[in-house]
This record gives C-alpha cells, structure tokens and sequence, in this order.
C-alpha cells in the first residue's frame, strides 16, 4: 500500500503529493560499495534548500571512523548564480574544551537537471542532495572518490541527514517531533546503505550550536 508521505507545494503552486514504496530495499548492500543515487531536481533544491537553515541529525561514515565528525552542525546554502552555490556552516568541535568551527565550502553543480555538485569544484568529491520531503529533510550523499561510475567505495561514501529548522527555538528537541521517518530510511534505498547498518558507524549530531556567532541563523 502507498503511503501519503508528504504533501509538498511546488513551485508553480501544484500540490504535489509525494508518495514512497512502503516496505523495505529491494536490493542489499554491497560490502565494498555504495551507489550514487539521482539528486533531487534542482528546481526543487533550489526553492526548498538553498536559503533556509538545516540541522544534522545524523552523520555516517564507514567503520572505523576516519575521524569524528562536528556535533551540533548547522548549515545554509547559499545561490550566487546557476554555476556557484556555498555552503556556510558552524558546528562545535567534538573534543573538549569544545571550540566553534566555521566553514564556508563552495558547491559547483555537476548537473544543470539535477543537484549533485562538487564540494571546493573537486571533480573527484561528489554531493548529491535527494529527499523525498525537502520541507522536512534532506540527505547528503558523499563520494570523496568519484569517477563517474555509479559506484563508490565504502570507506570513500558518507551520509548526513539534515532536518529543516525555522530560526526561533533553534536547535529544539521539538524539530525532531514529527519527522516523516518511513521516508527517511527508504530514501536511502538507491544508495544501497541501510539506515543503521553497522559496517557504518552513525554519529548522532544533533543539538543547538552554542559556540558559533547566533547570528548565523538569521541570515
Ligand atoms: C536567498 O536569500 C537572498 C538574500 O536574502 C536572496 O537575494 C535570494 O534571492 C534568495 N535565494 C533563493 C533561491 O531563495
Ligand atoms: C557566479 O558567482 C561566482 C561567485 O560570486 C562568480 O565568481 C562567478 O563568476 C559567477 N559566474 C557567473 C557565470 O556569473
């Protein structure tokens, strides 16, 4: 049975109703690689992402960790023109004593259909955005050794799932009630990672950035 996952309001005004195979992934997961799924349509990134103040949930990488990722990170992307986007994000540093971190990365689209771009224009270091409810969250996908195959190593393959924030009550629990969760894991489907799987190792990064400037937020 199709569930109603999302009633979302294009851009031409249509309501568009969102729908997703309910169930479970068809395919397993390779041991060795992911796959590099469709960007969501660019059209859709740029009204339902670019602009607005997103929050990670979740961060993955392959196990062991080649590092430990940011806590409470928060980022907006920003358009300057068809061929250059940038992300400006803060996240607190997950040692002790903690420290802010602030990053400005620009994101070069890799497809004029399609938002898939290469952080800091390295042709090897691929972004996919895909969601199948951009209102509520996205995924980012990551390739740090893409070569045009649709296929990516493991240990070069990462995810973060980022929730849309409104800017009071910033970094609230309450962002997370409510959340279109079936989606969520079944969206991960074209990658081939299971939400969870333990060949990953899945960093909880949610929270309110209390070291960063807050003015951040209002931008
Ligand atoms: C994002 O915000 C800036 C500054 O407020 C504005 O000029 C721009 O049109 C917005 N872009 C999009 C895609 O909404
Ligand atoms: C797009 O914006 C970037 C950053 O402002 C600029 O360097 C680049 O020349 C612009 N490209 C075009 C095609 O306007």
């Amino acid at each position: 049975m199709a569930m109603l996952s999302c009633l979302a309001i294009g851009l031409l005004g249509f309501a568009i109703r969102m729908t997703s195979a309910s169930g479970t992934c068809e395919r397993r997961m390779d041991s060795a690689e992911s796959r590099i799924p469709k960007g969501m349509p660019i059209a859709d990134f740029d009204f339902w992402v670019v602009n607005r103040t997103l929050g990670e949930l979740y961060y993955a990488m392959s196990v062991p960790p080649l590092y430990i990722p940011d806590i409470n990170y928060h980022q907006i992307i920003k358009k300057f023109n068809d061929s250059y986007y940038e992300e400006v994000a803060i996240g607190d540093t997950p040692s002790s004593p903690k420290q802010c971190n602030s990053y400005v990365f620009p994101w070069i689209p890799a497809s004029s259909t399609q938002a898939s771009f290469h952080r800091n224009g390295k042709p090897d270091n691929i972004f996919v955005v895909f969601s199948s409810c951009p209102k509520k969250y996205i995924w980012v996908y990551r390739c740090t050794q893409f070569t045009r195959s649709s296929r990516c190593p493991l240990s070069h393959t990462f995810l973060g799932l980022f929730i849309n924030e409104g800017i009071s009550d910033f970094g609230s629990p309450s962002y997370l009630d409510d959340l279109p969760l079936q989606d969520m894991l079944m969206d991960l489907c074209p990658t081939r990672v299971k939400f969870g799987v333990s060949e990953f190792k899945w960093f909880y990064s949610y929270g309110a950035n209390t070291l960063c400037d807050p003015g951040f937020v209002q931008t």
